[in-house]
């Protein structure tokens, strides 16, 4: 897979993820299920979107013992999304796991990524709650590399980051980067923020764009811009 923009569908029904994707007519943006719509709707969500033809990003961050991650991925799999993610911090054995449980019998597979530190963690809480007293940008790029060794596909960062990975992991391994804001738009919670001509400039593999979409009076309009930018 290329470089794409992929939707983040946030939203809290599957009436109101179809009446957004309504919009768009002939054209199937990838777009990412998160765990409000996920858990409203179940997997039938992931069902009806994909038979409309989009691709999917399902983005639940399992974090549990190896066994249970692996029969939860199994069945993901089986929805046949494209990319599933997990946290990097269940280690590399629920990560080795994982990626068995969501290969098929035939030996394909969802691309698997994980999320390292989220953003929402800052230094003081990784030092003060998690006991973890090493600099966060390097806990980042140790936790990717241990994705990387455990066979992962790639990482969810921010794209401050996404060069960086590429440089410690190589540039193949993907790096998908939410925090996208147009340079014109709307910062909103998101503190540190790149427009997406700079995400395709630092080398994201994927950008995740939620309410610079979502949110615009012409969603079409905001993706087409979106691509434009990214994609070229
Ligand atoms: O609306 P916005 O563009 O901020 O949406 C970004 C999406 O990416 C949301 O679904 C959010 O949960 C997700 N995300 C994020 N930052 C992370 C990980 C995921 O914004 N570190």
């Amino acid at each position: 897979m290329g470089k794409d923009v992929i939707i983040a569908c946030d939203f809290a029904s599957a009436a109101q993820t179809m009446e957004f994707l309504d919009k768009f007519q002939g054209k199937k943006p990838f777009v990412k299920i998160g765990m409000e719509l996920f858990y409203a709707e179940g997997p039938k969500i992931v069902r009806q979107i994909k038979a409309r033809g989009h691709k999917i990003f399902l983005d639940l961050k399992l974090h549990d013992i190896p066994t249970t991650v692996k029969k939860a991925m199994a069945v993901l799999s089986r929805l046949d999304v494209d990319i599933c993610n997990l946290h990097a911090a269940g280690t590399a054995e629920m990560m080795r796991a994982a990626l068995e449980g969501l290969t098929r019998p035939d030996g394909t597979r969802p691309l698997l990524i994980a999320v390292t530190q989220l953003t929402s963690t800052n230094q003081e809480a990784m030092e003060q709650e998690l006991l973890i007293d090493k600099p966060i940008d390097q806990v980042v790029m140790s936790y990717a590399q241990n994705a990387k060794r455990a066979g992962l596909d790639g990482v969810v960062c921010s794209p401050l980051e996404a060069a960086k990975v590429h440089a410690n992991c190589g540039s193949e391994f993907l790096t998908v980067t939410p925090g996208v804001r147009f340079a014109d738009g709307d910062k909103g919670d998101q503190k540190r923020v790149m427009t997406p001509a700079q995400a395709k400039e630092i080398g994201s593999d994927y950008i995740v764009v939620g309410r610079p979409i979502t949110a615009a009076p012409d969603p079409v309009a905001a993706y087409e811009r979106c691509l434009a930018e990214f994609v070229g």
